[in-house]
């Protein structure tokens, strides 16, 4: 079933909230070049994109997308790059792991040590997104993500923009419903994910993210072997550490019918 007939339904306000997203980015554009977009490929991330289209973002100077290419992404994730540049007028940057590093920690570690701890499970994170992150942010005054507060119980404080020490993170879709963002693709014909259309509703790396069945949370399939709290990478845990992660209680390692692949030069 796809997720544009499961999802897709307007809350009664979507038409104010598109007139303050568009105008938010506007907003953003010039109060904090240069910006950049954090697009993890995912539903928001591709609204966000045809929204700073809309919002004619791609035709002012100093704005941009990066991709975070953890070397661990599904084929049909990385693919997405190539549609948002035949479609928008925009060239995606692509932040990748480095390769040393990244092989190094698999040598050592083994390709399933995410689960086997948390504490590994975070180096992994931290090799493959957040170092990348600080270079793709480097110089940048603001960020734009897609984070919605409906996401998750540590997100339901997210605010339109944040003030982080060395800048602006900007969230245009915090009030948007699942159900907005799936209106807003099907009405649009903006690319997604297909595994979207395979109960993937929050999408990762592959070996940290697996299938969802109905009725499940929309991000239960995401580090589904955690604790609820400790479902973040790091991209977006607070300051002061408010969501800071546990050791997970138990793990059920699904990877043998995941592969995993090293990442080429
Ligand atoms: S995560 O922290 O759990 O991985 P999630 O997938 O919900 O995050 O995405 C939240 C936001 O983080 C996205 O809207 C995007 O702005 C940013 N993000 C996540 N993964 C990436 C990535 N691989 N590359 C760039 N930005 C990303
Ligand atoms: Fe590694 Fe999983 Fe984190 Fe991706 S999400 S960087 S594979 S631990």
């Amino acid at each position: 079933m796809s997720a544009i007939a499961l999802y897709a339904k307007p809350s009664p306000d979507f038409a104010e909230k598109l007139v303050h997203s568009l105008a938010l980015l506007k907003t953003a554009a010039a109060d904090y070049s240069p910006l950049t977009q954090a697009s993890s490929l995912g539903a928001e991330d591709m609204v966000v994109t045809h929204l700073m289209h809309e919002a004619g973002l791609f035709d002012t100077a100093g704005v941009s997308i990066f991709v975070l290419d953890t070397g661990m992404l599904h084929a049909e994730t990385v693919a997405l790059i190539g549609r948002i540049e035949e479609r928008y007028p925009v060239k995606v940057d692509v932040y990748r792991p480095d390769l040393e590093t990244a092989n190094a920690f698999v040598q050592a570690n083994g390709s399933e040590a995410m689960y086997k701890s948390l504490a590994l499970r975070k180096q992994c994170c931290h090799i493959r997104k957040m170092a990348p992150l600080a270079r793709a942010l480097a110089g940048k005054k603001g960020w734009l993500t897609g984070l919605r507060r409906e996401q998750s119980a540590a997100r339901a404080e997210v605010h339109d923009i944040e003030q982080q020490p060395e800048r602006a993170k900007v969230n245009p879709l915090v009030e948007w419903t699942q159900g907005d963002i799936w209106h807003c693709i099907s009405i649009n014909a903006i690319p997604y994910n297909p595994l979207h259309d395979q109960f993937f509703p929050s999408i990762g790396c592959a070996p940290c993210t697996r299938a969802v069945t109905l009725g499940e949370d929309f991000r239960s399939g995401r580090w589904w072997w955690e604790n609820e709290s400790a479902k973040e990478c790091g991209l977006h845990v607070a300051a002061d550490g408010t969501h800071e992660a546990q050791e997970p209680a138990a793990f059920e390692p699904l990877s043998s019918i995941i592969p995993i692949r090293e990442i080429q030069a």
